[in-house]
């Protein structure tokens, strides 16, 4: 066995010339699979057989962004816009609650419409409605005086991928406009302003090498996030990567399992992107140190439209039916959903 893959298993951290020498046995079955067995071992320790559930609600693909992969970025005309109202969002919290659905996510590109006033207001009545739940805010980047709005009004949680923590390919998947250093500090100010924080990556990218994704596990350890949102990159059509290949199941299963064993606490989505490259993905990601699933809670009507990459799944069912399809995977590989917040520990 490399010794790298016992001295990550020992620490829990690396420096950057060993997170690239571990990530040259991505394809070696002995390799892999003693750290998917060190990482179900350490998400059992702390989690159990528990799997928390986040209900997603996209409430937005209007974005000022031009992100490069993403297929709602601003400049892509195909994309058909909407937004949801207040009445509408807390719709679908109502719907997740009875469901059981005690966090709800709120994703959406950066739009405009939504000003500092409208999203905390949006929150203010979340929270007041549903005061056991958590909300977790997906909005992009914003100064440290939105973020604190958003924070006072009762949001708990962020989510933020990072996306490179690499300058050269950061600027591969995004234009000029948008930097590393402002996407890093963001999640900085999150920190600092206490809420829980989810950076995070997607497998595969254009212009992605063992070399970028060790410095996103660089990053990851410096920053210890509470939560690491990490799954493959898939092309979309409406952009200029629509013939790149898709990000691995494989690659990315082995490092959902570096980032258990780097950060044990960690809440680790199964994600739709990784149902999406493989039927079974989110079931392999569970069995690989996975502890969340994020099943989708926007009205069916939207579905389709918030069309981040080609073939996205569970865009047709209603969410009872997302929730009962997940309960049912989640335990076909030994695991149990639970209706509870789900906070880091
Ligand atoms: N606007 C917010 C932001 O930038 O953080 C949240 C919405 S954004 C669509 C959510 C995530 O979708 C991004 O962080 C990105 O990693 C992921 N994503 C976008 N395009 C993708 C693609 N083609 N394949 C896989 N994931 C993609
Ligand atoms: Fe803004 Fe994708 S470019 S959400």
């Amino acid at each position: 066995m490399p010794e790298v893959v016992d001295k990550l298993i020992e620490f829990h951290k690396l420096n950057r010339d060993e997170y690239a020498e571990l990530l040259k046995y991505s394809e070696n079955a002995e390799v892999r699979d003693r750290l998917s067995s060190e990482a179900v071992k350490l998400r059992k320790e702390y989690y159990g057989d528990k799997v928390f559930t986040r209900g997603l609600i996209e409430f937005t693909n209007y974005c000022k962004n031009d992100c490069y992969y993403c297929g709602i970025r601003r400049s892509n005309a195909n994309a058909d816009r909407y937004r949801l109202t207040k009445e509408e969002i807390l719709d679908c919290c109502r719907n997740g609650y009875e469901l059981g659905f005690r966090t709800f996510v709120l994703q959406g590109g950066e739009d405009g419409y939504y000003t500092d006033e409208r999203m905390a207001d949006i929150v203010r009545c979340i929270r007041r409605d549903y005061p056991d739940c958590a909300i977790t805010l997906s909005i992009g980047e914003k100064s440290y005086e939105s973020y604190r709005m958003y924070k006072e009004a009762g949001a708990d949680r962020y989510l933020l991928r990072h996306e490179t923590a690499n300058d050269e390919h950061y600027r591969v998947l995004h234009p000029e406009d948008m930097s590393l250093k402002n996407r890093k500090e963001c999640l900085y100010n999150l920190k600092k302003l206490g809420y829980q924080v989810g950076a995070g990556f997607m497998v595969g990218s254009p212009g992605q090498s063992i070399y970028t994704l060790a410095d996103d596990m660089m990053f990851i350890q410096e920053l210890a996030p509470e939560m690491v949102g990490i799954g493959p990159f898939i092309p979309h059509k409406d952009t200029k990567f629509k013939d790149e290949k898709a990000g691995t199941v494989d690659l990315t299963l082995y490092l959902l399992s570096i980032i258990r064993i780097m950060l044990p606490k960690v809440l680790l989505p199964a994600t739709t992107a990784l149902g999406t490259v493989d039927a079974r993905g989110r079931e392999k990601g569970l069995m690989t140190g996975c502890n969340v699933v994020m099943p989708n809670l926007s009205p069916v009507m939207n579905r389709k439209k918030y069309d981040l990459y080609d073939n996205k799944i569970c865009t047709g069912e209603e969410a009872a039916e997302c929730r009962g399809c997940l309960e049912r995977r989640v335990e076909s590989v030994g695991y149990r959903l639970v209706s509870e917040r789900g906070d880091a520990l």
